[in-house]
């Protein structure tokens, strides 16, 4: 029996793709597909796959060519796999040539004819692209419009902030094409809220009220009234309003998460997360754009705590410190929470310094994540017996919002983000943060 294997991404199959794999199948009598995991296009520097990896895996499964479908997951796996199948042809399109010749090695390697005139980069060229308008004028909204650019079918269509702020040369040119927030909606099919938190409730109010999408940087609002209100407003709708909050979208933050699940440290006792940034402050010099610490850094701490331990904690004590002068403006706020089953802590500083470190204790080992764990592409498994300790690496693509923006664009076209933070933890980050 001939085995041969191929594979692709092949989003929006297409006859390019049904002609390759008939032809693949004419090459053996046993034909293996790899679909390709991955989302993200790194020659073209680009997340640029329209459908998940579930519909193009039963796309290929319909046209009943393949007999075995496989997910290509890692760098280097095509070795792995010609060998585990024992496969005695490679194949792929001439568009390849060449790139695979060091599989001759351990296989045959075939190039067959691409069909011209045809591609999935051409299929998803004619879906219309998703109008992200820009509100703020904090450092985050130049990271925003940054991390656009690399995902298909977003484009910006101009910003709105009541001054330049910290925005970069570009995004200050934009500002004055839309002279308000009005203006601003009328132009867009969704917004990206990074304003001072004071003002999102009525920003998103006046979003969702014109039909248009939302993803606000977390804390939505600040009160959990105004919340219920702006959520049951959007469902009713049928749009999105999503809590922008970029760590949860990350791919190291995710596998954490589903191990812990998975019960790798057993039963989790505390969550400690601590996140902090020195700025430049006094009661004399406090930049009006400038958020509070809980407001900046409480939604990214309180994450994996009401992820993990759930929001339904029987008891908070809280200390704060506030800037003289400016009751609202918290230097620096711990909160301790005490669970039925569990501790947690979250430790957050504007202005103040500390190991912005993330701690999951559990009953077999803990979960370490190093500073700035919020960013991270890293953590460890830590155990009694160090040479049981694992450490695990993960890509992270622009600090996460890249990730955030595509789970965005999948919630508006009606798909399903795993990533998704429910509105019952949003909520919960409300009532912490809202209190200062
Ligand atoms: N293929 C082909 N003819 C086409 C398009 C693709 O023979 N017109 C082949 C590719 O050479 C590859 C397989 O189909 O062996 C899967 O290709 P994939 O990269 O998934 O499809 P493309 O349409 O090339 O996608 P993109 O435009 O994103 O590159």
């Amino acid at each position: 029996m001939t085995k041969v294997i191929t594979y692709g991404t092949y989003d929006f199959l297409h006859e390019g793709h049904l002609r390759l794999l008939r032809r693949a199948k004419a090459l053996g009598d046993y034909l293996i597909v790899g679909v390709t995991a991955e989302d993200f296009d790194k020659s073209r520097g680009k997340i640029n796959v329209g459908q998940s990896l579930m519909e193009r895996v039963e796309a290929i499964r319909q046209t009943g060519l393949a007999d075995k479908i496989i997910i290509e997951e890692y760098e280097g796996q095509k070795i792995d796999d010609i060998r585990r199948y024992e496969a005695d042809i490679f194949t792929v399109g001439s568009d390849w040539e060449g790139k695979f010749d060091y599989l001759n090695e351990f296989c045959k390697v075939v190039y067959l004819d691409r069909t011209e005139g045809i591609s999935s980069t051409e299929i998803r060229s004619h879906s219309q692209e998703l109008r992200i308008g820009l509100v703020g004028e904090t450092n985050i909204v130049n990271k925003f419009k940054n991390e656009c650019g690399y995902v298909n079918g977003v484009e910006i269509s101009g910003i709105y902030a009541d001054s330049p702020g910290m925005l970069d040369g570009e995004l200050k040119g934009m500002l004055e094409n839309t002279d308000s927030y009005d203006a601003l909606l009328e132009k867009s099919d969704a917004v990206y809220i990074a304003s001072n938190p004071k003002d999102h409730y009525l920003q998103v109010k006046k979003a969702i009220e014109k039909g248009i999408h939302v993803v606000c940087e977390s804390p939505i609002c600040l009160t959990t009234e105004d919340f219920n209100e702006l959520h049951h407003l959007a469902s009713s709708k049928g749009l999105v309003l999503m809590d922008g909050i970029k760590t949860a979208y990350s791919l190291a933050f995710n596998r954490m998460m589903l191990l812990i699940k998975g019960g790798i440290i057993g039963d989790v006792l505390s969550v400690d997360a601590t996140c902090t940034s020195l700025t430049d402050i006094s009661p004399q010099n406090l930049p009006s754009h400038l958020w509070n610490s809980i407001c900046a850094w409480g939604p990214t701490a309180l994450l994996p705590i009401f992820k993990i331990l759930g929001t339904d904690y029987r008891q908070t004590l809280r200390f704060s410190k506030t800037i003289q002068g400016h009751d609202d403006f918290d230097l620096f706020t711990k909160v301790s929470f005490l669970y039925d089953e569990g501790v947690a802590s979250m430790k957050v500083g504007q202005g103040v310094k500390s190991e912005g470190e993330l701690v999951i204790s559990g009953t077999k080992g803990y979960i370490y994540v190093p500073a700035p764990w919020w960013k991270t592409d890293y953590f460890e498994a830590r155990f009694e017996n160090p040479s049981d300790n694992r450490r695990f690496f993960y890509q992270l693509d622009g600090e996460g919002i890249r990730y955030m923006i595509l789970s965005f664009l999948n919630l508006i076209k009606g798909k399903k983000a795993y990533n998704q933070i429910p509105s019952s933890i949003s909520s919960k980050i409300i009532q912490i943060v809202g209190t200062v």
